[in-house]
C-alpha cells in the first residue's frame, strides 16, 4: 500500500530528563518531524509535569534541528485570568501548535480562544475520553487540530481506549461530509497496533510516548517498528 500521510509525534513526558538532550537527538536521528510537549497543572490531571521555561529551552534546540513542537495543556485557567495572557508563556519560537482542553475550559475562554485570529500557532483542542466528540462540531472552522484523548489524559503509558477508533472515525466521517479539514491527532497507548486502526479511522497525526522512547531498541528502531505495516 503507499504510505499513508500521518505524522508521528514524539512525546517526552517519559523521557530519561537527565538525558534529555541525548534523548531529543534520538528523536532527530529517527527523522521523527515533532515533539509533543505535555503540560500538566496537578489540577485539571492529577498530575505535574513541565513548564515554559523547559518548553523554551526544547523547542529553540529542535527548531534548529527542523523538528516542531506542539504543546498539549492539560492545565484549567483561573476565570480572572484571559485566555491570551495564560497563553503567553508557551507561544514561543519553534511552538508550532498549542492545544487546550475542552473540558477545562469555560464558555467564555473557550469563545476568547476561538475568536482569536492571527495567534501565530496552531490551534487546538483536545477532548478526553468522556467527552462526545459532536461537542466539538461547532467550533472545526476555528480549529487547525483536534487531538483526541485515547487515554485518560495525566500519565504516559496507559492503555489505549479501544472506544477511541469510534471516536475517530465519527470525526473523520463528519469532517469528509462537511468540507472541514482540521488535522486528526490521537494520543496515548499508540503503539504498532493501535497506530494502525486509528490511521485506517482517519487519524493523520499520532502522538506516542513511552513506546518510542522507553524501550531497549533506540527510538529509531521503534518508529520502523510503529510503521512496519505501511510496507506490508
Ligand atoms: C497523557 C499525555 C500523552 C502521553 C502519551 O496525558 O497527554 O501525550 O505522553 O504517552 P504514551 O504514548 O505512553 O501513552
Ligand atoms: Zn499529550
Amino acid at each position: 500500500m503507499t504510505e499513508p500521510n500521518v505524522i508521528i509525534a514524539a512525546s517526552i513526558l517519559t523521557a530519561d530528563f537527565l538525558n534529555l538532550k541525548v534523548e531529543l537527538d534520538s528523536i532527530v536521528k529517527a527523522k521523527i518531524p515533532a515533539v509533543h510537549f505535555d503540560v500538566m497543572d496537578n489540577n485539571f490531571v492529577p498530575n505535574l509535569s513541565f513548564g515554559p521555561k523547559i518548553l523554551s529551552d526544547v523547542a529553540s534546540y529542535l527548531k534548529t534541528k527542523g523538528v516542531a513542537v506542539d504543546c498539549h495543556l492539560m492545565v484549567a485557567i483561573k476565570s480572572n485570568i484571559k485566555v491570551k495572557d495564560f497563553l503567553q508563556p508557551f507561544i514561543l519560537d519553534g511552538v508550532n501548535s498549542i492545544t487546550l482542553h475542552y473540558e477545562a475550559l469555560s464558555k467564555k475562554q473557550l469563545k476568547e480562544f476561538l475568536s482569536w485570529k492571527n495567534c501565530g500557532f496552531k490551534k487546538g483542542l483536545a477532548v478526553s475520553p468522556e467527552t462526545k466528540i459532536n461537542k466539538i462540531f461547532p467550533y472545526l472552522d476555528l480549529l487547525d487540530l483536534v487531538l483526541i484523548m485515547s487515554v485518560h489524559p495525566g500519565f504516559g503509558n496507559q492503555k489505549f481506549i479501544d472506544a477511541s477508533y469510534q471516536k475517530i472515525q465519527t470525526l473523520s466521517d463528519y469532517c469528509k461530509n462537511n468540507n472541514k479539514s482540521p488535522i486528526i491527532a490521537v494520543d496515548g497507548g499508540i503503539n504498532d497496533s493501535t497506530a494502525k486502526r486509528c490511521i485506517e479511522a482517519g487519524a493523520n497525526y499520532l502522538v506516542s510516548g513511552s513506546y518510542l522512547l522507553d524501550n531497549s531498541n533506540s527510538i529509531k528502531k521503534q518508529l520502523e517498528k510503529l510503521v512496519a505495516w505501511w510496507n506490508n
